[in-house]
């Protein structure tokens, strides 16, 4: 059984936020493991970030005075816990500017684009048709379609990036000619150029020939506003985790007509409307895509992170990053021997680069020494590395709490990583 679903309102239009810019120093107090470690420069929030006491506080709430399995027991804990679950469904919603029966939990990106995959894809991409995905895609945009046209025999193409890192869309014209492309999967963010990809263009030229756009947003919802009716996907996929929310817990927000078409991908309880020996039927939206108990608390979290955000506001938030973002840039770029991974027009806030002479794992060693986390490795972006000549690198991301101090830390960290292995 399943509690009635509250229908998320659309997204309140973006109003000019004249409260005084965001002070990173002081959002920093706002995350524990931060405000215990002042030293510590956390330079790692694309892959995964810091959690505000909001959520923590959300999550232990949660566990001390609503847990109980959802959409099952009819006792008033049962029902509080499947208001909360249901309640946090509608804030995604919200936030996204979409239904809430459009919005179905996942445990991430990566899950949500294997959703698609396995259950629109499965069910109508054969010989004959094409998927169109970027050359600058996340393993998760590539790898689930891979798997697929192995089996259903059609033909994956890739619309190629610059050495600004901005997608070459003057050869959509081409890669769309004969007709076949049924779907372009294309990242909103790019997680080592930095790019923020024009989704509205890309999807609108889709649209017009009869392709779907599937978005992977997990770089860019928890840094700026994302609407999916602006943007025009079909598809959206984003991850709690990145987003200041709890790890395994993520989102496929998909259009409530192409959801109703899409055959279940996991079968279990609570995906079903009733079942008998050999057969059964599904439930209603969203539920037929979310088998068996699904992350509750998690839930819980995403909404408490997402409501944090918009407290905080994303129009201020996406504007200290983008002047943080700017600065970093400049300071990197400062460095002798650095060099930054893409330029696009418009960038995420981060920056990945090669520092000459210096192997990523080293550089990332010898700023972990000095209190500052950066990543390095191929990012789970393997072809964007080989497209650029190198094997991996390093990358610095950031958040709201990130401060100028951070990045001039980092930049005269780097001076003295690059003389250290000369
Ligand atoms: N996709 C995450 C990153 O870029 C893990 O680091």
């Amino acid at each position: 059984m399943s509690a009635p679903i509250p229908r998320g309102a659309p997204e309140t239009p973006s109003r000019p936020d004249d409260r005084p810019p965001l002070d990173p120093a002081v959002l920093r107090g706002e995350f524990p493991l931060l405000a215990a470690n002042p030293d510590f420069a956390y330079l790692d929030s694309a892959a995964t970030t810091q959690k505000p006491g909001a959520v923590l506080d959300a999550l232990d709430r949660f566990y001390r005075e609503s847990n109980a399995n959802v959409h099952r027991g009819l006792y008033p804990l049962a029902e509080k816990a499947t208001a909360a679950y249901e309640g946090a469904r509608g804030e995604v919603a919200r936030f996204l500017g979409a239904l809430a029966r459009e919005v179905v939990w996942t445990r991430g990106t990566t899950e949500s684009i294997n959703l698609v995959a396995q259950s629109w894809g499965r069910a109508s991409l054969g010989p004959g048709d094409a998927v169109l995905l970027t050359g600058m895609e996340h393993h998760a945009g590539l790898v689930p379609w891979q798997i697929l046209a192995a089996e259903r025999g059609f033909e994956l193409r890739f619309l190629p990036f610059d050495a600004r890192g901005e997608l070459e869309l003057e050869r959509l014209e081409a890669l769309f000619e004969d007709g076949r492309v049924r779907l372009v999967g294309v990242v909103h963010g790019s997680n080592v150029l930095g790019t923020i990809n024009p989704v509205e263009r890309i999807a609108a030229f889709a649209h017009e020939r009869g392709a779907l756009v599937l978005v992977d947003a997990a770089q860019t919802v928890p840094h700026r506003r994302v609407d999916v009716r602006s943007l025009g996907a079909d598809f959206l996929a984003f991850s709690g985790h990145k987003a200041y929310g709890p790890t395994g817990i993520g989102v496929l927000w998909a259009r409530e007509a192409l959801l109703e078409t899409m055959p279940p991908w996991q079968g279990g309880g609570d995906m079903i409307l009733s079942v008998r020996l050999e057969k059964s039927t599904w439930n209603e939206l969203p539920y037929k895509f979310e088998a068996g108990t699904p992350d509750i608390a998690g839930a819980v979290g995403l909404a408490a992170a997402l409501r944090w955000l918009d407290s905080l506001g994303r129009d201020r938030i996406a504007e200290a990053e983008r002047s943080l973002t700017a600065y970093a840039v400049g300071r990197l770029a400062a460095v002798e021997g650095l060099r930054l991974l893409g330029e696009p027009d418009e960038r995420g806030p981060l920056a990945a680069f090669d520092l000459e002479g210096v192997h990523p794992h080293d550089v990332a060693q010898f700023l972990g020494k000095e209190g500052l986390a950066v990543r390095s490795g191929h990012h789970c972006a393997q072809p964007v590395h080989r497209e650029l000549g190198l094997a991996a690198s390093a990358r610095a991301s950031f958040a709201v709490h990130t401060t100028r101090d951070e990045i001039d830390r980092l930049a005269e960290a780097l001076v003295r990583c690059r003389r250290y292995f000369s």
